[in-house]
Order: C-alpha cells, then sequence, then structure tokens
C-alpha cells in the first residue's frame, strides 16, 4: 500500500502541480473533489491532506467548503491560499474580504524557525502570491510563523493539531523554496518515506495487471506515442505473450515513424505485433475530401475498421488495453473559474463501437506524463520513443490545409524531417510541447537560381504548452529559424517559400487542420 497524501481540489489552475511537486518528493499524492466526505478520506486513510487554492471567496454565498469532520480526523492538513482561508474559516478565524488582489512576487520571512514546515528554507526567500481574501484574525490555537510585506499571516500554524496554512503558492516556479516547503510537509509533518519511484511503481503494476489479467488476452492499439508505447511494454513484461499490439498505419505517419514502433517492439521487444498497412485505404478514402471535419470524421471511421481488422487477425481477447493517464481521470470541479478548463479533449474519439465488447486495462491510470516517461526509461524504451512530442492521431491530414494526396504527405513529411531534426540537434525539441511543419497548398511566386518557381508554403510551428488547452508561440532564434527556412526551401521541391506561425492559442489553434 502506498502512503498517500490527498490534495482536496478546490479549483485552482495549479492544483494538478500540486500532486505533481507531492510526488517529486517521492510520495504518492491523488486529488480528490473538495466535498470528499471525511468519512472517504478516512476510508482512504492517507497520511495527510492538502486543501488546493480556488477563485472563490469564503464570504461567496456558494462557497466551496470542505467536509469540518475533516479536521477531526487527526490527519496533518496544509491548506493553500484559498485551502488556508476555507480553513481558517471554519475553525473561527476570520476571513477579511479584500477588494484588491495581491498579486505577484512577494518576500517572505520566516519568524519561527522552529516550524517544522521551514526547516532548511532560508530567512528570506522569494514567493508567489495570488489571492484576493486575507486571514484578518487567526483561529484559536494558530499562530503566525512567517510574513511577507502585505501580510503577517503568510504562514500559520497549530503545531498540536497539525494544522498549517501558507498565504502564497509554494507549487510554482515563482516560489523558489516552495519545493523544500512542500516537501517537509510531506516527510517532516507528515511521516512519509521517499517510497513513490517508477521502480516501485513498475513492480507493483506488473503485479496487478497478472491479477486482473490472469490467463486471458490482451490487445493493444500501439500508436508509436508515448503513452501507448509505454503500456505495451509495461504490460509485456506483466504478461508477455498473452499481449498482442495492433499497429495501423493510417499513411499519415511522420517519416520513419512505421519502421520505428516495428523495430522497437517487433525486433527489440519481441511483443506480438500485427501491422495493419492500410496508408492506400486511407488514401482513397480521403480523396477530394478538403472539409476538416469530414477528414477527421473519414479517418476515425476507417481507423476503427482497420482496427478491427486487426483484432480479427490477433484472435479472441477478453482485454482492451490504454495509455490512459492521471489528468484524463481526475473528476474536475467546476468552480466558478475557467469553464474551458473543464472541457475535455474533443480529439479523443468516443472509444470503440459496442458489438467490440473488451474489459478495460489501463495501467498508467495513476501516472503524470514525466511519470510516464520514466516508467519508460526504465523498462528501456529508446529516448526517441520517450522524448516523442504529442501527435495526433490523424497526423499529417490535420497538417495539411486541403485535400490530402500522396504527393503532397511526401512534402509535408521531407520539411517535418527536417524540423524536427533541427529543433532535436539544437535541443528544443524536448523542451517545448509540440514543433512541426504544415503544408499550404496555396502557390506564390519565386526564384530560384534563373528560375521562376510557382510553388507550395510550408509553416513552420513551434508551441510552448501545459496540456495543450492554451498553448503560445515558441521564440525560437533567429539563426535556427533561419536555418529551418533555408533547409526546407533548398532541400523540398515543391515548396519555395517558408514561414514561422506567431498565433497563440487561444484565438488559434495548435494545428492548422
Ligand atoms: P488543437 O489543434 O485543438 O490541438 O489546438 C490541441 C492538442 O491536441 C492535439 N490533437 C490531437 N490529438 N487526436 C489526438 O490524439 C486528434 O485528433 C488531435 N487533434 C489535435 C494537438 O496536436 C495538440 O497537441
Amino acid at each position: 500500500m502506498n502512503e498517500t497524501i490527498l490534495i482536496l481540489d478546490f479549483g485552482s489552475q495549479y492544483t494538478q502541480v500540486i500532486a505533481r511537486r507531492i510526488r517529486e518528493s517521492r510520495v504518492y499524492s491523488e486529488i480528490v473533489p473538495f466535498h470528499t466526505p471525511a468519512a472517504e478520506i478516512r476510508r482512504r486513510a492517507p497520511r495527510g491532506l492538502i486543501l488546493s487554492g480556488g477563485p472563490a471567496s469564503v464570504h461567496d454565498p456558494d462557497a466551496p467548503m470542505p467536509d469540518p469532520e475533516i479536521f477531526q480526523l487527526g490527519l496533518p492538513v496544509l491548506g493553500i491560499c484559498y485551502g488556508l482561508q476555507a480553513m481558517a474559516h471554519l475553525l473561527g478565524g476570520q476571513v477579511e474580504h479584500s477588494a484588491k488582489r495581491e498579486y505577484g512576487k512577494g518576500t517572505l520571512e520566516v519568524t519561527a524557525r522552529d516550524c517544522p514546515l521551514f526547516q532548511g528554507v532560508s530567512r528570506r526567500s522569494q514567493v508567489w502570491n495570488s489571492h484576493g481574501d486575507r486571514i484578518a484574525r487567526l483561529p484559536e490555537g494558530f499562530r503566525p510563523v512567517a510574513a511577507t510585506e502585505n501580510s503577517d499571516y503568510a504562514a500559520i500554524e497549530h503545531a498540536g493539531r497539525k494544522l498549517y496554512g501558507l498565504q502564497f503558492h509554494p507549487e510554482v516556479a515563482h516560489t523558489p523554496q516552495g519545493r523544500k516547503i512542500l516537501g517537509n510537509f510531506v516527510h517532516k509533518i507528515c511521516g512519509c518515506g521517499r517510497r513513490w519511484t517508477m521502480r516501485r511503481f513498475i513492480d507493483q503494476a506488473v503485479e496487478s495487471i497478472r491479477e486482473q489479467v490472469g490467463s486471458e488476452r490482451v490487445i493493444l492499439g500501439l500508436s508509436g506515442g508515448v503513452d501507448s508505447s509505454v503500456a505495451a511494454a509495461l504490460i509485456h513484461r506483466a504478461i508477455g505473450d498473452q499481449l498482442t499490439c495492433i499497429f495501423v498505419n493510417n499513411g499519415l505517419l511522420r517519416a520513419r515513424e512505421a519502421e520505428t514502433v516495428q523495430e522497437v517492439f517487433g525486433r527489440h521487444f519481441h511483443i506480438r505485433l500485427i501491422y495493419q498497412n492500410a496508408t492506400r485505404d486511407f488514401l482513397a478514402a480521403l480523396k477530394g475530401v478538403t472539409d476538416p471535419e469530414r477528414k477527421r470524421k473519414i479517418i476515425g471511421r476507417k481507423f476503427i475498421e482497420v482496427f478491427e481488422a486487426g483484432t480479427r487477425k490477433a484472435g479472441p481477447a477478453r482485454f482492451l488495453a490504454q495509455g490512459t493517464l492521471y489528468p484524463d481521470v481526475i473528476e474536475s470541479v467546476p468552480i466558478g473559474g475557467n469553464p474551458a478548463a473543464l472541457i475535455k479533449s474533443h480529439h479523443n474519439v468516443g472509444g470503440l463501437p459496442k458489438r467490440m465488447k473488451f474489459e478495460l486495462l489501463e495501467p498508467l491510470r495513476c501516472l503524470f506524463k514525466d511519470e510516464v516517461r520514466q516508467v519508460g526509461l526504465e523498462l528501456g524504451l529508446p529516448g526517441e520513443i520517450v522524448w516523442r512530442q504529442p501527435f495526433p492521431g490523424p497526423g499529417l491530414a490535420v497538417r495539411i490545409v486541403g485535400e490530402v494526396t500522396k504527393r503532397r504527405l511526401d512534402i509535408l513529411r521531407q520539411a517535418d524531417a527536417i524540423v524536427l531534426e533541427e529543433m532535436k540537434a539544437t535541443g528544443w525539441y524536448r523542451r517545448i510541447w509540440q514543433s512541426f511543419a504544415v503544408l499550404l497548398p496555396v502557390r506564390s511566386v519565386g526564384v530560384m537560381g534563373d528560375e521562376r518557381t510557382y510553388d507550395y508554403t510550408v509553416a513552420v510551428r513551434a508551441v510552448e504548452s501545459q496540456d495543450g488547452m492554451t498553448a503560445d508561440w515558441v521564440r525560437l532564434p533567429h539563426e535556427l529559424l533561419e536555418r529551418l527556412a533555408s533547409r526546407i526551401i533548398n532541400e523540398v521541391k515543391g515548396v519555395n517559400r517558408c514561414v514561422f506561425d506567431i498565433t497563440s492559442k487561444p484565438p488559434g489553434t495548435i494545428e492548422w487542420e
């Protein structure tokens, strides 16, 4: 059984960051809705609780409040920002509504050096604030343990009951000693060890996969992306040949993708792999289609058809394995804030048709992306797969504006390979969310040598993002942009112009469609 810290989510945009920080301290953490009953929390037997921040004010008529009984469970509690205010409010303190939000950097001064939260933390350090309300009077039994320019109660403590509160956000990068503070909470105050490691995760996952699957067979749709690849390697370690992977080549893949998957999984891991080459089928189905939504629908439908044919080749199986990750299963709470945050990716196909009856096997359900990569490395997957950027299911079809043809795919594939190569060579590839080429089949005039050309345009896109929901374009160095443009125009026949996309999301999307 893992030692667990439960994080009650009050709707902060940083709740997942808190969970990741705790796990980086090698302690397992999970996010639950703020209204989770105390009895349910007791049943789950965590070692401590964290109350996240959130957009509400405790004075709102419908302010989200935790079950007051959670403070009677004898568990250490750390309230962060709104979480601190909710705790202070429920325990009889006074929270003052302030019209002016305190937002931005502040200097924290630790006033109680004996407070375990601040062991090893400098007396003065930078912290990040983002709150409206503030504490005007402490609840009984609490004392202030740190202050900022604007607040005597930047951190508070009830040592006897192990209740703590921080007015600032320890989880964000702008609070450089925040990790240390969170680490102190889980290790020194909650008494957790450092047991959450990916090696241990693998051992536990192998055991529970074996238990769940028994002697049955498992099918997995391998896309070559990080999640399905790691799921395949993990399940293979657990049950070997009871696993069959199906890889569909839809002809919309990047250069060498199909080969890499076959090399790594077939030849290196010796995983039973069914390779469905449906390149021609997809292209034929896409002929003449220019509408982006129709393209997507056709590709989705075709995929199911080809995948189903693959499952027939694989033979009967009881389980379908998927690389679902933790951010997809966290129950989100709609609180005043940003409803966009609740809209799950519209891209993920609604699943397989009902006639294909499987039980789901989702061994990565509790992991964040960075943990999945770590698991992949531990399992011996090559960096080429583990560090891959996200790649859309409909592949290059959403990177060609207008009709998808073989010639256009060939052109885009070459341009895209140059982008990847240069991004990798300069170290930018791993630092950002996505970088790729887009083909605009609009022709314009150019000159090459003595000749006039009339060719396509390639747009280079490079974006920074946490989850794909919002994104900003990356300020790539001019030298790199220059090299990309000159290589693409010189090496890719059919292209005579290269532009760099400087649209953020919103209002743009990441893909062009
Ligand atoms: P957009 O273009 O909507 O993309 O800003 C957001 C993120 O989702 C990826 N994407 C997809 N992923 N199937 C996927 O698995 C899809 O159909 C799909 N379409 C877009 C996109 O690459 C970006 O990371």
